[in-house]
């Protein structure tokens, strides 16, 4: 159970990562419009070591903006990503709704902290 302290650097932690996200989804490096329009972001060896995930269920905690668990989804998992930042989620969720990444099976959901 959270402390009256550990409730504030709960929510210093969360408001961050808030920040971050809308940061993040500007990012170059994110490349949100590349993955919205199907480029894999995912890393060659990330790839070769998870495998085949098609029909696969695949669990994506701290997914933060969503990209990798949408590049998971168009590689055929059914993907769910779920993080505590309500902003990263959001940002999540519109990525998974966009038109190309429509198709996948990307879905997005917002998490109690994990410690
Ligand atoms: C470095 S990012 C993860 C990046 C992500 N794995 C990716 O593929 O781009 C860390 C994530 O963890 C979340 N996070 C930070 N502290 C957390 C906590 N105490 N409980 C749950 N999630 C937390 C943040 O909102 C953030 O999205």
């Amino acid at each position: 159970m959270a402390t009256h302290e550990t409730s504030e650097y709960l929510a210093a932690n969360k408001a961050l990562w808030d920040e971050w996200a809308e940061i993040h989804a500007r990012a170059e490096w994110y490349d949100l419009e590349a993955v919205r329009q199907g480029k894999c972001k995912l890393r060659p060896y990330e790839v070769e070591e998870v495998g085949d995930v098609a029909g696969r269920t695949l669990l994506h905690l701290q997914c933060q903006i969503g990209t990798d668990t949408v590049c998971w989804a168009q590689r055929g998992a059914s993907a769910t990503g779920v993080d505590f930042s309500p902003r990263a989620v959001a940002i999540a969720t519109d990525l998974a709704r966009s038109e190309w990444t429509r198709a996948s099976s990307a879905r997005t959901s917002s998490c109690c902290p994990m410690f």
